[in-house]
């Protein structure tokens, strides 16, 4: 374990070390590993149709590992982390509002709030300083949840919103999974905490709540009702309740209103960090590959105009963004190379795995049962010998056929794939098509040392500075904070381009 260890970061997140011992010791694409203390074990799965066969059973439940980690930020019923019929009938609710028909009807929405995070870009570049990219990123893709999502504006971007500030905090205090000090694995103060941030959030989001309940949608014909989140989870509540909707004396049972409040919590939770991360690794990845860059800024010249604005033409026209190919083969090469999120599922004793090399049955009883998709993205049986590059023209249509099936999956798949994909992706375009023509964004780590006291959630974590501190050369690699986040939250520094106008 050590060796294979000993060519990444003490703190890199640890969805890269099964393909790590994989190479080290030349394992088949399904093995076992002992993890105590730190775990409990586990059977790591990097054979991408095994990992598809998983993910695609229903019965496979989510690993308590998994759940006990979060749930004391978002509650164990919700979305994430309820299994079976309560799964089920919570996803059959909120689907309609992430259908892509429904999130591309909301990309006037996604592109004002993008047009803050232009606006906040730029005074970043006009203070000339080196600042943390992941804390502004994370700023856009929760306005974006709270707009299209919750239909509630956080306003993170021009004041400091109670709601942000206790989330961050919050992550503060999630443990690292990785630490063998059983004084941080136990720590007292933690749970304590947590209560303390979680009565925070679920305050201000049960006042979203209630504002919602007092003015629904009631006297709107059904067509016409909004399918943010937050409404569909009210309407499906009057459903349930026998409640008449149009009533004026409805009540909302404190029950249903705490689980209302756990599901905004984890779409929120969920849907924030993974994508601002990728937007942090899209910038990243265009730095470190200017051709790359250029060839994407030309791309835009063709199908927004040279010289002109995105946003607009994008407000006259939204599936203008669908034309952007080799901007979408970007967000994915990025995605392959930095995926943010994972899952762990319940082995159980009558759920055995087929070794594709042997046919044999692989017990899974008392063990997490990991399709570890990271390794997956990263290993050369599937990608080849370049795996580790950053080789966009994998996703142009002209060489998709060539992806081995099951391989690419930073959404994971099956029925439980990602519910905010679609969000995610409009996002991440809309972004890159207001920002790489306007700006030049590079990784500052070795400015790391003047943000030490910048107030941040960084400044407070516990990030390692000894050691090797770089993943294949990368002093960018991922750590673990709810989900996988760029180590320090991407020091960097930015410089206008000027070659669009407003
Ligand atoms: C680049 C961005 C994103 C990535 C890579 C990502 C990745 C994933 C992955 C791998 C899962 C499967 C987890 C599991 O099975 O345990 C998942 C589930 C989920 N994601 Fe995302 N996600 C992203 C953005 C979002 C957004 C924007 C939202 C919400 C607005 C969201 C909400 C959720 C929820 C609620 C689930 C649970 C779905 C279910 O179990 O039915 N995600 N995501």
């Amino acid at each position: 374990m050590g060796e294979a260890r000993s060519n990444i970061p003490a703190l890199n997140h640890p969805h890269v070390f099964p393909l790590e011992l994989r190479k080290k010791f030349n394992l088949p694409s399904i093995f076992y590993v002992d993890l105590y203390p730190v775990t409990q074990s586990a059977v790591f799965v990097l054979d991408p149709d095994v990992g598809a066969e998983v993910t695609a059973d229903p019965t496979m439940w989510k690993h308590p590992a998994f759940t006990d980690h979060l749930a004391p930020l978002t509650g164990p019923v919700n979305l994430l982390l309820s299994d079976g019929p309560q799964w089920k009938k919570q996803r059959a609710m909120f689907n309609p509002g992430f259908s892509p028909q429904h999130i591309m009807s909301q990309l006037p929405v996604i592109i004002d709030v993008a047009e803050e995070f232009v606006r906040a870009l730029e005074r970043r570049a006009d203070a000339n300083k080196v600042f943390r990219l992941e804390e502004e990123a994370t700023k856009i893709s929760i306005d974006v949840i709270g707009r299209i999502v919750l239909d509630h504006d956080f306003r993170s971007f021009t004041t400091t919103n109670e709601f942000f500030d206790a989330m961050r905090k919050a992550l503060s205090w999630m443990p690292d999974t990785q630490s063998f000090n059983p004084f941080h694995r136990k720590n007292p103060i933690r749970p304590f905490a947590f209560r303390h941030y979680k009565r925070r959030m679920d305050n201000y989001i049960g006042n979203v709540l209630d504002e919602r309940f007092k003015v629904r949608d009631a006297n709107l014909p059904k067509k016409a009702r909004k399918k943010s989140s937050i409404d569909l989870a009210l309407e499906a509540y009057f459903k349930e309740s026998g409640q008449d909707i149009d009533s004026q004396i409805a009540t909302m049972d404190p029950e249903f209103r705490q689980s209302a409040i756990d599901n905004m919590l984890i779409l929120l939770f969920a849907g924030h960090d993974t994508t601002a991360s990728t937007i942090c690794y899209c910038y990243h990845m265009l730095a470190q590959h200017p051709d790359h860059a250029a060839r994407l800024r030309k791309e835009l010249d063709d199908v927004f105009g040279a010289g002109i604005n995105a946003a607009e033409k994008l407000r006259q026209d939204p599936y203008l963004i669908n034309k952007c190919e080799y901007m979408a083969a970007i967000i994915k090469e990025t995605l392959r190379l930095w995926s943010p999120g994972s899952t762990i599922r319940q082995g159980r004793k009558d759920y055995f795995l087929k070794d594709p090399d042997t046919g044999e049955m692989l017990p899974t009883e008392g063990l997490m049962v990991w399709p570890v998709l990271q390794s997956m993205h990263r290993d050369p049986h599937y990608w080849g010998p370049d795996a580790h590059l950053f080789n966009p023209s994998r996703f142009l249509p002209e060489n998709i056929d060539k992806i081995t099936p099951n391989a690419f999956r930073p959404f994971e798949k099956g029925p439980r794939i990602c519910i905010g994909q679609e969000v995610a992706n409009v996002e991440l375009k809309v972004v890159l098509a207001l920002t790489v023509r306007e700006f030049d964004i590079r990784a500052a780590y070795d400015e790391l040392d003047a943000l030490a006291n910048d107030g941040s959630l960084w400044a407070a974590w516990r990030g390692s500075k000894s050691g090797l501190q770089e993943y294949y050369g990368d002093p960018m690699y991922q750590v673990l904070m709810f989900s996988a986040k760029p180590r320090e939250g991407m020091p960097a520094r930015i410089t206008r381009r000027g070659s669009t106008k407003a």
